[in-house]
């Protein structure tokens, strides 16, 4: 499906993929009893107004509660971002996709894409049938970044802030500023359409180039579970997941990512079972539990940490690793 709503540049494309931004409720005061991905991203478009001489193309490309978001789906999106954006004529590209794993997403995104013209995601805390919705301010928001002269890089825009892939974190249930970038801060704010840079765009990441346009859809990704430690917490979890591995089981784990305390600390039950899971060939990372802040390294850490990364990144960068594409 392609809407276009004005026959003069720059282009934006703009790839649906569900949500709340395209939910609907069965009544209007309902901004919570919705169902997630029910409208589609040209419907979406057809009561915002481009920004003056942008013009907007619409494709579906998935439509999800994100939620249930896949890598398969992960895998089609990039591959169709990567395609648009060799399209000289092309200024970015919008996706509307659901707030619950969208920072995931994003950061699929800024690891595979290499992108140097603007991939802005956006979403919506409240249904499109919502009362007051907040999707279509948010689409036109992410609409005039991705076609901001100089703009680059994977961001998300939601309530008016833009936020870097690497940083941008859901931090909140209900309000609709659901996002923050932590101690990062947000790369800058839309303002009447106009975007103002609180800090440079974020920089194509570094390391091996992506390789995504030549993974094939039905590709498995390496397994990689986040295990939590806590008070409590017990290791029989890691040990029976590595026994899957030595049983040879079909999708048994590569890999590890532990969801650490404050800096990069673990439960001592954690920690054995860890070093057991590492001698049995398991790659695993630490990755701090706090919003905030990133693990410092000491002298004689014998698990790697992922710095400033949360579990959820951590664990796409492991993923994206042990695939042998470094991403960032
Ligand atoms: C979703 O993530 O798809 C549903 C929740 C939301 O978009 O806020």
């Amino acid at each position: 499906m392609k809407v276009h709503k004005d026959s003069h540049g720059p282009r934006v494309l703009v790839l649906g993929t569900g949500g709340t931004i395209a939910g609907r409720a069965a009544s209007s005061d309902d901004n919570i009893g919705y169902v997630a991905g029910q409208v589609g991203v040209a419907e979406l478009l057809a009561g915002i107004e481009a920004p003056p001489g942008v013009a907007l193309e619409a494709e579906q490309v998935a439509q999800v509660d994100s939620k249930d978001m896949e890598f398969s789906i992960w895998l089609a999106l990039a591959q169709r971002c990567a395609q648009a954006l060799a399209d000289p004529t092309l200024a970015g590209v919008v996706v509307t996709h659901g707030t619950d794993t969208l920072e995931e997403t994003a950061f699929f995104f800024h690891s595979v894409l290499g992108a140097l013209k603007p991939v802005v995601l956006t979403c919506a805390m409240r249904p499109a049938s919502a009362l007051s919705p907040d999707g279509p301010q948010n689409v036109r928001d992410a609409i005039a970044v991705a076609s901001t002269p100089g703009a680059q890089g994977v961001t998300v825009v939601c309530a008016g802030v833009v936020h870097a892939a690497q940083d941008v974190q859901k931090v909140h249930t209900y309000r609709i500023d659901a996002f923050a970038s932590g101690d990062a801060g947000p790369v800058g704010f839309v303002e009447e359409g106009v975007v103002r840079l609180a800090k440079p765009w974020p920089e194509r990441p570094t390391g091996a180039p992506p390789s995504i346009p030549d993974w094939p859809r039905d590709a498995d990704p390496p397994r990689v579970e986040i295990v939590f430690s806590h008070a409590g917490a017990r290791g029989d979890l890691i040990d029976s997941l590595v026994a899957q591995r030595a049983q040879g089981a079909p999708g048994a784990i590569s890999g590890l990512v532990l969801a650490a305390t404050g800096n990069g600390t673990l439960h001592r039950e954690i920690e054995q079972a860890a070093a057991r899971a590492q001698a049995a060939g398991v790659r695993v990372v630490r990755a701090t539990r706090c919003p905030q802040g990133r693990i410092l390294a000491k002298p004689g850490d014998t698990i790697d940490d992922a710095g400033a990364l949360g579990p959820v990144k951590a664990r796409i960068r492991l993923q994206l690793e042990l695939m042998g594409t470094t991403g960032c």
